[in-house]
């Protein structure tokens, strides 16, 4: 069998340092110890996870709870699949999730599994794809051997993602997505018989079938996959996402714009002076655009039966309702300080969307100007310099900064000191003579 101590050795020292612990712990308690998973695919392909997930042939928790006391960090145990998770800080920062080697029986389809006690190779018969059913054993006295009882590591070297069992789209229907993510994210083909499962298993509605939450997280890991694009088309060439809802559909209007988003993002990462003050989820524009076609109630009702985060369903609908009413006000020759009226209440996710919805090139030069400069504006008087000046915290105090913000926006002055005349002539003796 193939040793892959080599390629563990050339892990980041934390990395490898954790499993070496992990082998010895398990040493100790009598348990064999494996990495399983992703991380065996990543590590043979070279790519970067520090997510580990270990498998033990033994009492998982325990075991857990004696490495957290080694590592002196503390743990979450999942009893229901007797699994624990252990974060492991520092420069790198590494995910360990524990398991004890187990069985899974599913007593109907598309809900979750039953868990008993299994061997290493109980273990991974249960997993989605040969690629992804490796282990690494990481014991002392076996350090780096992989452990390869269905030809994953000749599907890798092929670049093909075949099924375990022919029921496994049935089991858990979410391999279907992920089984698009990771053809994408690798350049891997789906073997012709998997292809054929997916398509019987989304024939039969099975994606339907499944837990709301568990289909927005993979949705939201596949939009967050360097190019979802590409996984985005061949969802819709299988079935669709009648599985989000079910007259969603992405015609070529949509999938123009999404191919879009992409650079869109780079020129706002590398462009936009204030990136670091506000946070754009690159995910989150493309989910705008895939849903753009739903109606406002629509989208509210869907967004809520997936759980998105209400900071996200906001501004999905607050997209699809202002881009229209925005785009025509910007229309209208306006100040600075209009256009940061109109566009700073908005989030950056919608603003940035609204220069793709634009077609009109004066509004998007409005937009841009915004981005790249009035949504940054400050003014240089500080709140306590105010307040020697004799304003009190308060509506109107708020108000006045704002008109001072809009005169600036506006060009009225530009240096402090004329700042502080323009707020002393043109601000506070109006409100004295009021
Ligand atoms: N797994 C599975 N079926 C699923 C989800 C996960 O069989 N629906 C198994 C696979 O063996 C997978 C492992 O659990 O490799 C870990 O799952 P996860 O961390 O979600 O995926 P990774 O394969 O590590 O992929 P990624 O790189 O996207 O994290």
């Amino acid at each position: 069998m193939e040793n892959l101590a080599d390629k563990l050795n050339r892990e980041p020292p934390e990395v490898l340092r954790s499993l070496k612990l992990i082998g010895a712990i398990a040493g100790e308690f009598g348990y064999p110890v494996y990495a399983v998973g992703g991380f065996v695919r990543d590590i043979i392909l070279g790519v970067e996870d520090f997510d580990l997930d270990i498998v033990v042939e033994g009492d998982g928790i325990n075991f857990t709870r004696e490495l957290s006391r080694k590592l002196n960090v503390g743990w979450t145990a999942h009893t229901r699949f007797k699994t624990a998770t252990i974060h492991i800080p520092g420069e790198v920062k590494i995910k360990l999730d524990v398991a004890t080697a187990r069985q899974e029986i599913y007593d109907s389809p598309a809900a979750l599994p039953r868990v008993s006690f299994g061997s290493i190779k109980d273990d991974l018969r249960r997993r989605d794809f040969t690629v992804n059913a490796m282990a690494l054993d990481i014991s002392r006295d076996n350090f780096g051997r992989l452990v390869d009882f269905f030809n994953g590591r000749g599907d890798l070297r092929d670049k093909v993602l075949r099924v375990m069992h022919n029921l496994s789209f049935i089991d858990d229907p979410t391999r279907i997505l992920r089984a698009v993510r990771f053809e994408q994210r690798f350049g891997f083909r789906i073997e012709p018989f998997a292809l054929r499962l997916i398509k019987e298993s989304l024939a039969q509605g099975m994606l339907e079938r499944v837990h709301k939450h568990r289909l927005r997280d993979e949705l939201i890991l596949i939009l967050k996959e360097p190019s979802p694009v590409k996984s985005l088309r061949r969802i819709a060439k299988l079935r669709g996402f009648r599985f989000i809802h079910s007259s969603l559909n992405i015609d070529q209007k949509t999938f123009a714009l999404l191919k879009r988003v992409d650079e869109l993002y780079k020129w706002f990462a590398e462009n936009f002076v204030h990136k670091h003050k506000h946070k754009v989820e690159k995910w989150l524009l493309y989910l705008i655009v895939l849903l753009e076609n739903l109606s406002v109630p629509e989208l509210k009702k869907t967004l809520h039966s997936f759980a998105f985060h209400k900071n996200d369903i906001q501004k999905v609908i607050s997209f699809k309702k202002d881009t229209a009413k925005v785009i025509s006000k910007l229309k209208k020759e306006i100040p600075a300080s209009g256009i940061h009226k109109i566009l700073f209440p908005l989030s950056y996710e919608v603003v940035l969307l609204m220069l793709l919805k634009a077609k009109d090139v004066q509004i998007k030069r409005k937009i841009q100007d915004f981005l790249r400069a009035y949504s940054g504006t400050q003014i240089h008087l500080r709140g306590d310099e105010l307040k020697e000046l004799g304003l009190r915290p308060g509506p109107d105090f708020k108000l006045i900064l704002k008109e001072l913000l809009d005169a600036k926006l506006d060009g009225k002055f530009s240096t402090k000191e004329e700042e502080l005349v323009y707020l002393k002539n043109e601000i506070l003796s109006k409100k004295l003579s009021r």
